[in-house]
């Protein structure tokens, strides 16, 4: 597969969009009127996660965006059997297989690829048979990666959660109310070392699964302060960013913010 290493493509995650409107159980914001303003803002991709639990985007808006969207789709979901299939008949440009647990605010971890190898081979086997290319959202680790280029698959795309946490807890006095990251409450020299190490891991990873030749994605929790580092490992080829883009969007509007994530990534 070719890389196209002289940029990073940029996914705009807009499941948040359907949070807010979900915080009123009514059809505002639509998500769908995000498609437009990301293709002119020169998003490369469009992101949603379907999930088993339909928290955010739904079913219908699952089909309206496949319908609409002028850029390819990128469908995040579980390798769950019913969502498998729902997958295939919309055929979206690339789903990326996600673990997911109910309880959890966000997806926590990467697949486990070792425990449910068989279950991910046939979820794979499944949507490369409707031709749907399929990525894998894993931890950066070296086994997670051997066991993934076993599959044919197109693509892994690097969890980047815990490199933003430490980030957070370096950078930012808010990070030390979030509850999954009171692991990391540690002396700053000590957070230092770990940044250093998780960008390590990241990179290696990254490396790796390019020399197997695997397209190289990263993605959660990056925003306009942390995304810098990203940008200096030359073989991921798109980020998925969700969060911190549609944040901002509620003060500069979407598409400013997606030029000024785009602007970062030059
Ligand atoms: N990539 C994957 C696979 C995800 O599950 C998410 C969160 O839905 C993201 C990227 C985007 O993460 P964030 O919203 O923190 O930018």
């Amino acid at each position: 597969m070719q890389n196209d290493l002289k940029r990073i493509h940029l996914g705009v995650n807009i499941d948040h969009i359907a949070v807010l409107r979900e915080a009123r159980r009514i059809n505002d914001p639509d998500p769908v009127d995000a498609l437009g303003i990301c293709k002119r803002a020169g998003a490369d991709q469009i992101t949603i996660h379907l999930r088993e639990d339909r928290r955010h985007i739904n079913d219908l808006d699952a089909q309206k965006i496949m319908f609409n969207s002028a850029l390819p789709v990128n469908l995040e979901c579980a390798i769950d059997a019913d969502i498998i299939d729902i997958v295939c008949q919309l055929k979206p440009h690339r789903a990326t297989l996600v673990p997911e647990k109910r309880e959890e605010v966000t997806t926590e971890g990467g697949l486990d690829v070792i425990g449910q190898f068989q279950k991910i081979k046939k979820a794979v086997e499944q949507l490369k048979a409707h031709e749907i290319d399929v990525s894998l959202f894993i931890d950066p680790s070296a086994e997670v990666i051997e066991y993934s280029a076993k599959l044919d698959i197109d693509m892994i795309e690097l969890h980047t959660g815990r490199y933003a946490n430490i980030y957070a807890m370096l950078n930012t006095p808010l990070a030390t109310t979030h509850h999954s990251i009171k692991e990391l409450e540690r002396p700053r020299s000590e957070l230092r070392q770990l940044l250093y190490k998780s960008l390590e891991e990241i990179k290696d990873a990254a490396y790796q699964a390019h020399q197997k030749g695997l397209l190289v994605a990263a993605g959660h929790g990056l925003n306009y302060q942390n995304v810098h580092a990203m940008k200096e490992i030359e073989v991921i080829h798109e980020l998925n960013i969700g969060q911190s883009i549609i944040a901002r969007s509620v003060f500069t509007g979407l598409e400013q913010a997606i030029i000024d994530m785009k602007d970062l990534l030059k």
